[in-house]
């Protein structure tokens, strides 16, 4: 084992306003392992075209999510910060990768099978998704991979990759890792998985009536009030939870079994969490939108570092493979 720090990779799609899905299952677990190796955290904006073909919504989805990332902890000094698409690199890597991989590897990947079965006519960009996936995760030699668990087969993907390379033009690549969150699946307002194709979210910079109205949504059952209630199967008392240390969930799970609480109370303890919770977040982004040209600052620093490692690594692919 090398005593470098591990690399710490990971891609955030700039889909729109990021949810509390996002929050726990991957955005935490980024600023966290902030201090835990050298990181690189990156916009898939090249990703986003296979879905988002508008210049402005893109734009606009790319620069929320930078502050988003920004204002929740993100720390630009210490990690790199930037957008994929400021690295031209890997999509070359993307294509040298696509002539070592199997037709049916992408075949079997779950997220382009749900994407035929709900209809969508795919583009070649959403087959070859996992390919540019596994260059972004490769072109930085990166050991340690937080991902939400909907993105593990990815990471498998990326490791057969990575190794079939290896096998053919010599050991480059580290095998990547992918890292679980602690809290991989977060139910949303109806009770199924937290997803903005679901149109179930609560988002993390809502706030005011807009985050009421997302918290009031949350369906429950018709227990009545007085009744004793059951607190592991209450998706309110799972987003709870969520913000709540040992000492609240108990007691709050107590007063579920007693009976004599309501739900509308219930949601009303969430609404407290979740608003104090994301108070210090909101005033930073608020004050990151008053100076736009520091984000940009903190997003072109970001990608002078990264490009320097992708370059590096691409001079040793072509290298390696024959390639001037
Ligand atoms: N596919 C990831 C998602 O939808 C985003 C992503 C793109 C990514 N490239 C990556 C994540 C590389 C980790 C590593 O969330």
């Amino acid at each position: 084992m090398s005593p470098r720090r591990p690399r710490i990779l990971s891609g955030v799609q700039p889909s729109g306003k990021l949810h509390l899905g996002n929050y726990f299952g991957a955005i935490r677990q980024h600023i966290a392992l902030q201090d835990e190796g050298e990181c690189f955290f990156f916009i898939a904006d090249y990703h986003a075209l296979t879905t988002i073909q508008d210049r402005r919504r893109l734009a606009e989805n790319v620069r929320a999510v930078a502050l988003d990332y920004l204002a929740l902890g993100l720390d630009p000094e210490r990690t790199a910060f930037f957008r994929q698409s400021e690295i031209p690199e890997v999509t070359e890597l993307a294509w040298i990768l696509s002539t070592v991989t199997g037709m049916g590897l992408l075949e079997r990947a779950h997220s382009y099978k749900d994407k035929l079965a709900r209809g969508l006519a795919p583009n070649v960009g959403l087959f070859n998704y996992p390919v540019l996936m596994a260059a972004d995760i490769l072109i930085y030699r990166s050991n340690l991979v937080p991902v939400g668990q909907d993105q593990v087969q990815h990471i498998e993907m990326t490791r057969d990759m990575a190794g079939s390379f290896n096998q053919v033009f010599g050991r480059i690549f580290p095998l990547p890792e992918a890292r679980l969150d602690r809290a991989p699946t977060v139910t949303g307002t109806d009770g199924k998985k937290m997803s903005k194709s679901y149109g179930n979210t609560i988002e993390i910079f809502a706030e005011g009536k807009a985050l009421k109205d997302s918290v009031m949504r949350i369906v429950t059952d018709s227990t009545p009030v007085e009744a004793s209630k059951d607190p592991a199967r209450d998706n309110l008392f799972a987003l709870f939870s969520l913000f709540a240390d040992e000492a609240e969930r108990a007691a709050l799970a107590a007063r579920y079994r007693a009976g004599g609480l309501g739900y509308g109370e219930v949601k009303k303890l969430l609404l407290a969490k979740i608003d104090s919770h994301f108070a210090p977040a909101r005033a930073r982004r608020k004050e990151l939108e008053r100076h736009p040209s520091a984000v940009e600052n903190a997003l072109r620093k970001g990608a002078a570092r990264a490009r320097a490692e992708a370059q590096e690594t691409m001079r040793l692919v072509r290298e390696a493979t024959g390639l001037r």
